[in-house]
């Protein structure tokens, strides 16, 4: 079997991050979401892997590399606009051939990995096996209706959900996906969308098994579910502590500190990860914060909260009411105290980005 890791697309609902970068590569626990994909397929025991890209394929490329340190075999396929899942994998196609094949959305993350799934898969040889979860939001999701456990028919993103059963970003196929792709149209919102292709076998008396996920899984399109995410993912964490923490500071509960970094005068309550090379000062890092590495927190309050690499959140030691929650802060990104006059906010904030202050 192959792989087929989905990390084209737009992004849109996490603008303005996803402006400037790829929203596979935000980091959740300090590792972008595409990694868990990557690391769950091949923990299936896959090994050969097609990663779909469009705009941001040099990053996603800079990223993954060529997948060795995974012991995978990575190769890019440029689709040359979002036009739907579907699509998607008809532009993998020379790539698969006729193999049978795992297709990974690559901002899903699944706790329980897809080893399982994809045996269970391996044994039964269906033409295709769906992975669905009950959720309370179904129609933000394909939705599944199913008849005497088996499956009769898919909507995509319905305004009245049949059922509460979200169609999970994890797909098995064999070849025969390809003709369905081919055979259906484009979508009202003018996509080629993969639950009309799967609904197209179903109609066309291809067995399709539905496989019912009883773990969390976490599709992280928009803010509160990578902060989600985040939590769920530093739930699991076991603590280990390889940069630096002074005489001054308190570690409580589950934290990971990187190689490098240092922690003073600081209390970080986890879990929580701090990232290689970042400096936490006079500071307390809540529950449910990732910070990665090469930022610098001084004299700031922050918890549940995503910081990217190279940030510097800085209050000034006097003042130090900056307390941040619920946030997910991109790269490079710089929020400090001035005592520049006129006494004023200053921002420098990319299109769509959100502020709120107290
Ligand atoms: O996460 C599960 C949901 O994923 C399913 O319940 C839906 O049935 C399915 O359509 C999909 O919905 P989304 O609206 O969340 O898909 P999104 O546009 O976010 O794309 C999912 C991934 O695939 C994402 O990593 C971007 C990538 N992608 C997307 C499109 C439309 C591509 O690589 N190419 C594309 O053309």
């Amino acid at each position: 079997m192959k792989g087929l890791v989905l990390s084209g697309g737009e992004g849109t609902r996490l603008r303005p991050i996803t402006h400037t970068s790829a929203k596979q590569l935000i980091p959740v626990a300090n590792k972008p979401v595409l990694f868990y994909g990557l690391e769950a397929i091949r923990e299936a025991g896959i090994t050969e892997v097609g990663i779909i890209v469009g705009d941001t394929w040099q990053e996603i490329q800079e990223a993954a590399g060529d997948g060795s340190r995974w012991g995978l075999k990575i190769t890019y396929i440029r689709q040359e606009a979002p036009l739907g899942l579907a699509h998607a994998v008809l532009a993998a196609e020379e790539f698969i051939g006729d193999e049978a094949f795992v297709m990974y959305l690559g901002d899903n993350i699944i706790k329980d990995g897809i080893k399982d799934l994809v045996n269970e898969f391996r044994s039964q040889r269906p033409n295709s096996q769906i992975l669905l979860v009950s959720v309370p939001n179904p129609s933000q999701f394909g939705v599944a209706e199913l008849q005497d456990g088996k499956v009769v028919r898919l909507e995509e993103k319905p305004e009245k959900p049949k059922s509460d059963l979200a169609l999970v970003g994890v797909y098995m196929f064999d070849a025969n996906i390809f003709k369905a792709a081919k055979a259906i149209k484009p979508s009202w919102r003018n996509e080629l969308e993969i639950t009309d292709a799967i609904q197209w076998l179903i109609d066309h008396e291809y067995k399709v098994v539905p496989h019912l996920v009883t773990g969390w899984w976490k599709d992280t399109g928009k803010l509160e579910d990578m902060l989600d995410a985040n939590r769920l993912i530093l739930d699991t964490i076991e603590a280990r502590i390889e940069g630096d923490v002074d005489e001054g500071s308190t570690i409580q509960f589950r934290v990971i500190i990187e190689k490098g970094a240092e922690i003073q005068n600081s209390v970080i309550r986890g879990p929580a990860i701090i990232g290689a090379k970042t400096v936490i000062r006079n500071a307390y890092v809540g529950p449910f914060t990732s910070i990665d590495a090469n930022c610098r927190v001084d004299n700031v309050e922050i918890q549940h909260s995503i910081v990217c690499e190279k940030t510097v959140i800085m209050d000034h030691p006097s003042q130090r009411t900056f307390r941040i929650e619920d946030s997910l802060i991109g790269t490079n990104v710089e929020i400090k105290r001035t005592t520049q006059k006129p006494r004023a906010h200053r921002f420098l904030l990319g299109d769509s980005s959100k502020v709120e202050l107290l």
